[in-house]
């Protein structure tokens, strides 16, 4: 065990765990942020995906012990304050989650896409949205969100 200091989602929190321990876990079983999902457990899904220092990571692979003090750790509770960036509102107006499983980790991902390309190309959406799996086959309307929300950025 050992103690490691975080910022989520602006703010500073503390967890006594083994370094081993994924951040999914941590988020999940010791801060109670259980909007992060286990999918697969093994970086090929995307359900877990948050954001470290502004980018797309899975956290079902990322060990507590390799996140700094300094780093800002972003999950789908702290992308906005009330729902409403430019993705989530996307979301809503194409209506686009079926089952919902999937849709924590696609949102950051796609907000993750647009913060460092505001403008992508279909084929960037794709490219940078293929590591996210839908069960449900959402795919359509994913890309469509995410056109609409980079006019909003
Ligand atoms: S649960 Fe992390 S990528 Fe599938
Ligand atoms: S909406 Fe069901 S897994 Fe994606």
């Amino acid at each position: 065990m050992a103690t490691f200091n975080l910022k989520v989602n602006g703010k500073q929190r503390q967890v006594d765990v083994d370094p081993d321990t994924p951040v999914l876990w941590v988020l999940r079983d010791h801060l109670d942020l259980v909007g992060t999902k286990y999918g697969c457990g093994i970086a090929v899904c995307g359900a877990c995906t948050i954001h470290v220092n502004g980018n797309a990571v899975r956290s079902c692979s990322l060990p507590i012990g390799a996140v700094a003090d300094d780093m800002e750790i972003i999950t789908i509770e702290g992308l906005s304050e009330n729902g409403d960036h430019p993705v989530q509102k996307a979301w809503l107006e194409h209506d686009v989650p079926q089952c919902g499983y999937c849709q924590a980790g696609q949102i950051m991902s796609a907000a993750s896409l647009l913060a460092q390309n505001a403008n992508p190309t279909d084929e960037e959406i794709r490219k940078s949205m293929n590591g996210n799996i839908c069960r449900c086959g959402t795919y359509v309307r994913i890309n469509r969100a995410i056109r609409s929300a980079s006019k909003e950025m």
